[in-house]
């Protein structure tokens, strides 16, 4: 794959520091049948369509967009789980989209991926001990007297207790599932985690705790996280900075700006649908409501893709795409009237961790 013409980076703070995790011109495009006038014709759906996304070590990026945007599609493709078209991911300085299938196995154990259904992603045929013990034996890790101690240390390590290792995973909870999960994307040891929506199939009474579980966790093994999610309060607890995605690109990227002074119309009304106890904000949030569909990623709209449902969009927005321009502090925005542009990014930035969110 050639190497991507080279883009300015635009996210992460400059720290100095390699990012874990540096995506640059990601696309993925699936071949999709679509009923034509007369017959079916074959067509190309841009499900990720040039996203670029740093993620320096120890930290958590928020993904975040309504669904059908690509957010899981991107997550897939920087684990190369799903093979991007084009674009280069790199993880810990080596690029992943050139490796070999053995190279990538080897690579695979320091990335994991958290899946929304835990119900799903575990075999109900296996016992939940063999469940968490099965990426060991696929990776030929330690001998099975070893192997045993993991299980039961992990089980330990997510708040479930070790005896349990012998049930299977339909005599557990929905959140005793997702632990289960958690345990199974640890038990290699990884530094990468992609959690895709990890706790939006979960009752709201749990959803804190798995949470608070993944915060922990990330503090005691010095995880990065790839955190994706409908959630805009759980996304601002847990992450460092969010993306907001809108079919297929990112069009804001930021630490606590994005919440206090969204920059771009898509962010703005993600942002009205969540309730503040402010009366002014409430009435000037409530002109940002989102309305029509989310247009195919087949045909997506000339120039900015959101211009079919913006309420700012003029005729330049038709003809020029928008690029991600820095706005200062960290965030990024995509829209020709985003503002100003701010100062460089500072170096270094530490952005204050918020409340926890208000999940029950
Ligand atoms: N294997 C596939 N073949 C064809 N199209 C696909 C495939 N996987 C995803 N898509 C399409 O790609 C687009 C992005 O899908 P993706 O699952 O990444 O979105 P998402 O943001 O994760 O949505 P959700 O919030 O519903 O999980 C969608 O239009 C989806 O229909
Ligand atoms: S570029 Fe135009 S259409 Fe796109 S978000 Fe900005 S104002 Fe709206
Ligand atoms: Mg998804």
């Amino acid at each position: 794959m050639p190497e991507p013409a080279v883009v300015e980076n635009p996210d992460a703070p400059d720290t100095g520091v390699a990012p874990l995790v540096s995506v640059r011109g990601l696309e993925v495009a699936f071949r999709v049948r679509e009923a034509g006038p007369a017959r079916w014709r074959r067509s190309l759906l841009n499900a990720v369509a040039g996203v670029d996304l740093d993620i320096p070590r120890g930290e958590t990026l928020g993904l975040v967009g309504e669904s059908g945007c690509g957010k899981s599609t991107t997550g897939r493709a920087i684990l190369q789980l799903q093979r991007p078209t084009a674009g280069s991911v790199r993880f810990d300085g080596t690029e992943l989209t050139t490796l070999s299938r053995a190279e990538l196995r080897r690579m695979r154990s320091r990335m994991q991926m958290v899946f929304q259904d835990p119900y799903a992603s575990l075999n109900p045929r296996m016992t939940v001990g063999e469940s968490i013990a099965e990426p060991m034996l696929v990776h030929g890790v330690g001998d099975w007297r070893s192997r045993r101690r993991t299980v039961a240390e992990l089980l330990e390590t997510v708040g479930l207790s070790p005896a349990w290792e012998e049930r299977y995973p339909h005599e557990f909870s929905g959140g005793q599932r997702q632990r289960i999960g958690i345990a199974r994307a640890l038990v290699l040891e990884p530094e990468f985690i992609v959690a895709d929506e990890p706790v939006s199939a979960l009752d709201v009474s749990v959803q804190a705790q798995t949470i608070n579980l993944l915060e922990s966790l990330q503090e005691r093994f010095g995880l990065t996280y790839l955190f994706i999610a409908h959630d805009l309060a759980v996304v601002r607890h847990l992450s460092t900075r969010v993306a907001v995605m809108y079919l297929g690109k990112i069009v804001e990227v930021g630490g606590d700006a994005v919440y206090e002074r969204p920059r771009h119309p898509y962010t703005q009304a993600l942002l009205s649908a969540v309730p503040i106890p402010d009366p002014h904000v409430e009435t000037e949030r409530r002109r940002k409501v989102l309305t029509g569909d989310v247009p195919s990623p087949v045909r997506p709209p000339s120039g900015c893709r959101f211009r079919t449902r913006c309420w700012k969009a003029e005729e330049v927005c038709a003809q020029e795409e928008p690029a991600l321009r820095p706005m200062g502090d960290g965030q990024w925005a995509a829209c020709h009237f985003a503002g100003p542009v701010g100062p460089p990014p500072t170096p270094a930035l530490t952005l204050p961790r918020p409340a926890p969110p208000a999940l029950s």
